[in-house]
């Protein structure tokens, strides 16, 4: 079993962070997410999506429409076809965003704006029916988990995959959000 995370934040280091070393919030959840896959004998890759150049869609043709509707593919010349493709080599994906201004975090918004013109009408889909886990991680008041996990419900929707975990993760739950994700990683690969 093949498992890809993909992270939307950039943060190493997280000042504000209550974790030890001040490692940031989404990476902390990435590593945790690691290490639970590798005990049960999972091979896992794991992407930084913001060091990827993935731009905002242009909506470039007619109607709103570009040749992502029939050709499932962006013509666009950056990073995007090239990790929708290679999402086909894996069975099950996470995706672990940083919450901003209570939604999901600027490239987490335009990769999926994207995935979703490529995926939703795409009947050939290798992503459709697949199980993924979707972590919000929020440093400051915790507001916004509900509202980016709001939003990966309609990602969920849309891909037609199977969420069998819905993350919220706050700076001061993270010690107690572990044990959720070790039951959700269970989850992804059975
Ligand atoms: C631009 C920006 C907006 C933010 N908005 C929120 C927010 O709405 N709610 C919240 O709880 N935290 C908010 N935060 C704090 C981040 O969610 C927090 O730092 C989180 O730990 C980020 O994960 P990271 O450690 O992986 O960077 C914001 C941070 C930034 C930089």
């Amino acid at each position: 079993m093949k498992v890809l995370i993909l992270s939307f934040s950039n943060n190493i280091v997280n000042e504000d962070s209550y974790i030890p070393n001040k490692k940031g919030l989404t990476l902390s959840c990435v590593e945790e997410c690691e290490k639970n896959l590798k005990e049960i004998g999972c091979e896992t890759e794991y992407i930084c999506m913001n060091k990827k150049n993935v731009n905002k869609c242009f909506a470039c043709g007619a109607r709103g429409w570009g040749k992502c509707l029939n050709e499932h593919k962006c013509i666009q010349k950056d990073d995007f076809n090239t990790i929708y493709e290679y999402m086909n080599n894996f069975d099950a994906y996470i995706f672990a965003t940083p919450v901003y201004f209570k939604e999901m975090s600027e490239s987490a918004k335009v990769f999926f704006d994207r995935l979703k013109r490529c995926d939703a009408f795409n009947d050939n889909s290798k992503i459709k029916g697949k199980n993924i886990i979707c972590i919000a991680c929020a440093g400051g008041s915790g507001a916004g988990t509900d509202e980016t996990l709001n939003s990966f419900d309609t990602l969920n929707y849309f891909l037609k995959t199977n969420m069998v975990g819905r993350i919220p993760i706050t700076k001061l739950n993270f010690n107690e959000q572990k044990e959720v994700i070790k039951v959700s990683v269970n989850k992804l690969v059975n």
